[in-house]
């Protein structure tokens, strides 16, 4: 087996070739949500095919009813560790474009704010360049040595930012071919860009698209008004009346199975310094907006939420239409905590929602992501060894942290395939991950590969 200090040094020697394969993968346009990038999608899946196939993996595209997955396996050492990784190469939707100070798909290595080399274009951090860390860590054993430390079953999936609606039924059907010893995931941030994160908790997604309708068409708001029910009101009133004085959420049983944060665990919190100012300071806000008396790092890690992504009816247009639309929209998104239940939660906000409804109006519900929180364990013998690779590599300890996001995923691989999962991520807050002007900077792009390098290193020798 190659010397890891070799292998290091390759990966340190490959960093051009590295990121012009990286800039390769992030032209291909591959949103998950627009059927218009369908074609894109599979093309990524098959760059990727072919990049793990050269590298010496047994890589296939593999079909699903939606977009396809990636799967590709490597063999290991006799008695070594089995490890699954996981990645996305599905991206968000780039819109608004204008926002954009360089083109989405035209990724390139440019200068960022503080100085430091950054790779821009949509994906570069979530989670193409994430991605590529893992792959490019296994290329470089490969090259110098011709062998993985581990047996290495890589993962990749293509509608992870559409809610994931093939993978339950993939997972079901390949489970012996994807079984492993531990999954490791890298789509996570760390706090900084100098000290690694090993990511232990995740937030539940539950969302729902709500249609408010009444009248059978729109309506002239001088002849109607005062008369006609507006859909719109109802949808404000009714989406107004979900959070109190208090920011906390009014939804009857919401917070069933929400438990107080340990005392211990919020020290540990504490102790990471985060401040209102901190967290908000960056992206132009001062004021934590949720629950009042709870820590900033409480409110987005171990706090549930309920959200509104996007609202619209009526007329939007230049200028002025006086009309009362026949019907309103809005999309709502629950971020779940501890033991809340999904299925609960969305038909509590629905019974909330009809309970409101006015004569006259309808309400339809259109039902999107469904995962519970995640927890994972923090004293397992793959998680002592990631913590002693990562600080090897950073020459800090790892902070063992939670997040607010959600990755449904992890919960999937312990129901399906009775996993673990390792979450080892070198994105940064500033990374603007689904906004305008997305980014990865090349120093995480290039320590994420030598983290990986030496975590697979130690979890050769490791009892997983
Ligand atoms: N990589 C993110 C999760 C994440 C968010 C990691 C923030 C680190 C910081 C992932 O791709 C994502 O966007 N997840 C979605 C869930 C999904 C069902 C659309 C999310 O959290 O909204
Ligand atoms: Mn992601
Ligand atoms: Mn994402």
């Amino acid at each position: 087996m190659a010397a890891l200090a070799s292998v290091l040094d390759r990966i340190d020697a490959e960093q051009d070739a590295a990121i012009r394969r990286l800039l390769n993968l992030l032209r291909i346009k591959s949103i998950s949500t627009d059927l218009a990038y369908k074609e894109e999608c599979r093309r990524a899946a098959e760059w990727l095919v072919a990049d793990l196939t050269s590298i010496g993996f047994y890589a296939s595209v593999r079909d699903t009813n939606g977009h396809p997955m990636v799967v590709a396996h490597h063999e290991g050492p006799a008695g070594a560790p089995h490890v699954l990784f996981y990645g996305h190469y599905d991206v968000q939707p780039v819109d608004p474009l204008e926002l954009w100070t360089h083109d989405p798909f035209e990724p390139a290595v440019r200068e960022g704010k503080d100085g430091h080399a950054i790779i821009t274009g949509r994906g570069s951090s979530d989670d193409k360049g994430q991605l590529m860390t893992f792959v490019e860590a296994c290329r470089a054993y490969k090259a110098v040595g011709g062998m993985l430390p581990c047996k290495v079953t890589i993962f990749l999936e293509g509608e992870e930012e559409s809610g994931s609606p093939s993978m339950q039924a993939f997972l079901d059907a390949n489970a012996d071919e994807l079984k492993a010893d531990i999954a490791l995931v890298c789509d996570t941030s760390q706090r900084d860009a100098t000290t690694p994160a090993i990511c232990v908790g995740l937030r539940g997604l539950v969302s729902e698209e709500v249609t408010i309708h009444a009248a059978s068409r729109d309506l002239h708001s001088g002849s109607y008004g005062g008369a006609a029910a507006n859909p719109i009101h109802v949808l404000a009133k009714t989406l107004g009346d979900m959070h109190d004085n208090e920011g906390r959420v009014t939804i009857p049983r919401f917070y069933d199975g929400v438990a107080e944060t340990p005392r211990q665990t919020l020290d540990s919190w504490d102790a990471l310094g985060e401040t209102a100012e901190s967290f908000l300071g960056p992206v132009g806000l001062s004021v934590p907006s949720g629950e009042k008396g709870r820590s900033i790092l409480e409110l987005v890690w171990a706090r549930p939420t309920a959200e509104i992504n996007g609202i619209s009816g009526g007329y939007t247009g230049d200028g002025f239409k006086t009309v009362i639309p026949s019907h309103a929209f809005a999309k709502v998104s629950f971020r779940l905590v501890d033991k809340q239940d999904p299925v609960t939660i969305r038909s509590a906000f629905r019974k909330f929602v009809q309970e409101r409804l006015p004569p006259d109006c309808r309400v339809e519900f259109k039902p999107h992501g469904n995962s519970p929180a995640i927890q994972l364990s923090h004293d397992r013998p793959y998680l002592t060894a990631a913590k002693s690779a990562l600080a090897e590599e950073w020459a800090k300890e790892p902070i063992i942290k939670a997040m607010g996001g959600s990755i449904p995923v992890v919960g999937e691989f312990k129901t399906y395939l009775g996993l673990d999962a390792l979450l080892v991520g070198f994105a940064l807050p500033d990374d603007c991950i689904h906004s305008p002007n997305e980014k990865y900077n090349v120093s995480s792009f290039h320590k994420g590969q030598r983290s990986w390098a030496r975590i697979l290193d130690v979890l050769a020798k490791t009892q997983c």
